[in-house]
């Protein structure tokens, strides 16, 4: 399949060399607003097609798919102009900025006969399978810790002055949506959508959260997701089990992933052969559904980014934090 990329920033390089380990996909055309951007990104990755209207690249014949890395507020109008000209499409997290967003998206990729995915790249990869694993071994859950609190740099830009795209409610920015997103992921990948949730934003003047403290109630425990674009932790998961815990680095990634049993202070490594750009993992696994029609693990992915949005979009109401498009 061939697919072009709109977005020219560091995740859409990674992609890119994610898709050449993965069968099926092919880089076949760029899109920039500015015609020396989109030359110049296109020299980068050997690529002939280049495109400064976003119409005439989901119209060309030679693409079959497009993987869309822009702001967060624009993934809808990207997607759906794909959809809408039988493009299959691959959008990064978060897919969209809300559930009305969504379910007319999706309307129009069954109404096209197209697939629809959300890059959440964890929850494709071998050590998600590992935690899966781990799960069984520790007993009853009961706790959990997931933070994912990484400084940004674009944050030092925000203190300056300026309006970087994830600090606004204009491009639909925000710890929860940009960073919580993984853990919250990963969460629901685990244990499925909780009962309720809650969610204590340190809210910026811009109006987005620059950090939050998100609590999920499930029918036998409590857990607790810290994301911060703010401040900076060593980002240790732990699960904690009746009978031992989980612990794992990074909810992005889940790094060494490994069991503690109570009353034991050695840890037991899990299986973790894991690539190191993870996003292998989730191109390989869109292609096979697209390929195969594997409608059961497409609907799958599909409720799990439902649930997914359906939490963050709640919370988010719940504490005043309004995107933009939600105005008008
Ligand atoms: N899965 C992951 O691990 C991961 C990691 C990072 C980011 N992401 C996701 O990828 C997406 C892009 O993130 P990013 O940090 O690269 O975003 P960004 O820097 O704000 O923008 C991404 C691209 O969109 C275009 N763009 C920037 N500002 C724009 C504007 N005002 N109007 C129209 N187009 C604009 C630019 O491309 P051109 O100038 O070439 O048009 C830019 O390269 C986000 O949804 C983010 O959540 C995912």
């Amino acid at each position: 399949m061939n697919f072009g990329t709109v977005g020219t920033g560091w995740i859409t390089d990674a992609f890119i060399e994610a898709s050449k380990e993965s069968a099926g996909l092919t880089h076949a055309a760029v899109y920039s607003r500015k015609t020396d951007k989109a030359e110049a990104f296109a020299d980068k990755h050997a690529v002939e097609r280049v495109f400064t209207d976003l119409n005439e690249m989901a119209a060309c014949d030679v693409l079959d798919a497009v993987y869309i890395a822009s702001p967060n507020s624009l993934h809808f109008g990207h997607v759906i102009t794909f959809l809408n000209q039988k493009k299959h499409v691959i959008c990064e997290k978060p897919i969209f900025s809300n559930l009305k967003e969504w379910k007319k998206a999706y309307k129009a990729a069954a109404d096209n006969d197209v697939f629809l995915f959300e890059a959440m790249r964890n929850l494709h990869s071998p050590n998600f399978k590992s935690l899966q694993e781990g799960l069984r071994e520790i007993g009853k859950v009961r706790s959990m810790i997931l933070p994912f609190v990484q400084y940004s740099s674009r944050y030092d830009k925000y203190l300056a002055g300026e309006e970087p795209n994830i600090f606004t409610t204009k491009f639909s920015g925000g710890a929860l949506v940009d960073l919580g997103i993984y853990p919250l992921s990963l969460a629901v990948g685990l244990f499925g959508k909780p009962a309720d949730a809650s969610y204590f934003p340190v809210q910026l003047d811009s109006g987005v959260d620059g950090s939050g403290t998100l609590v999920l109630t499930y029918p036998d425990f409590t857990g607790t997701i810290l994301c911060s674009k703010i401040a900076q932790s060593s980002n240790r998961c732990e699960i904690h089990g009746e009978k031992g815990m989980l612990l794992f680095e990074n909810a992005g990634d889940m790094y060494k992933p490994r069991v503690v049993y109570n009353g034991s202070a050695e840890e037991k490594m899990l299986k973790a052969d894991q690539h190191p750009n993870n996003m292998v993992y989730e191109a390989e696994e869109f292609a096979r559904i697209i390929q195969s029609r594997d409608m059961e693990a497409y609907g799958r992915l599909k409720q799990l980014s439902y649930d997914v949005l359906s939490v963050t979009e709640k919370v988010r109401h719940e504490n005043g934090i309004i995107f933009d498009s939600e105005n008008d």
